[in-house]
């Protein structure tokens, strides 16, 4: 039995939704190995969204109301980005001690660019698109109806929050979340760069 609710603030819960995007951050799977420092994977899909989006961040809950997944978003990209490169990122870059490694993996270099603010931004996107999220679920969360029970919950609470689109970009490597988007309805936006997927919200 699971239920979905807001995330909670504390750093019990946090460290918890931080284990969850660690061990599904790799075209959803374990990332663990690919970083030597794993808070650069939250610092760019979890932690500002829980700061900035607290009502637009849903987490999936098991019996003992432990979380086992998360859906996260913003109904206005442009705006959320734009907090990011005047808040969020100098922030992090504040507090961050400086790389002495080189990056890992692929996916560590990607998120150092993250780190600089260097990942180019897609305006076009957000007219027909405005909204963005993540979900991830733990392996033991996966199937039986618990990602369409919490996208289902977001999509909702990004309708609400006035969103007419909504988009995401994927690994093209993870063919079961592209499955999983498509069953949906969501549909590649072929202008997008990259692998992005967008869905109308009516
Ligand atoms: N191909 C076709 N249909 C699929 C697939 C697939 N690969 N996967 C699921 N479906 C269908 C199911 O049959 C089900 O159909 P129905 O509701 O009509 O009967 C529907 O989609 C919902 O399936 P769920 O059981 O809810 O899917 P699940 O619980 O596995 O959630 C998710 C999918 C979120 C991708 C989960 O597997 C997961 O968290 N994976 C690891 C992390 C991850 O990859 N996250 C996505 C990263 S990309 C991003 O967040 C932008």
């Amino acid at each position: 039995m699971v239920t979905v609710r807001r995330a909670r603030s504390d750093a019990h819960e946090r460290s918890r939704l931080a284990e969850i995007c660690l061990l599904t951050g790799a075209a959803g799977g374990d990332a663990t190995d690919l970083l030597s420092d794993p808070t650069l994977l939250t610092d760019a899909y979890l932690t500002p969204y829980l700061e900035r989006e607290p009502d637009l961040c849903l987490v999936l809950a098991d019996e003992a109301d432990v979380p086992v997944g998360y859906a996260i978003g913003t109904a206005d990209t442009a705006a959320f980005e734009q907090w990011c490169t005047a808040q969020w990122w100098p922030s992090v870059r504040a507090r961050s001690t400086g790389r002495t490694s080189p990056p890992r993996s692929d996916l560590e270099r990607h998120l150092v660019d993250r780190l600089a603010d260097r990942v180019p931004k897609d305006p076009q996107l957000l007219e027909r698109f405005p909204a963005h999220l993540h979900i991830d679920l733990l392996p033991v969360a996966q199937g039986g109806g618990n990602g369409r029970r919490l996208i289902t919950a977001l999509l909702d609470a990004l309708r609400a929050a006035g969103a007419h689109g909504v988009h995401l970009g994927v690994d093209p490597a993870n063919e079961r979340a592209l499955g999983f988007y498509r069953h949906l309805g969501f549909e590649v936006v072929p202008e997008a760069k990259g692998l992005v997927l967008g869905l109308a919200l009516r």
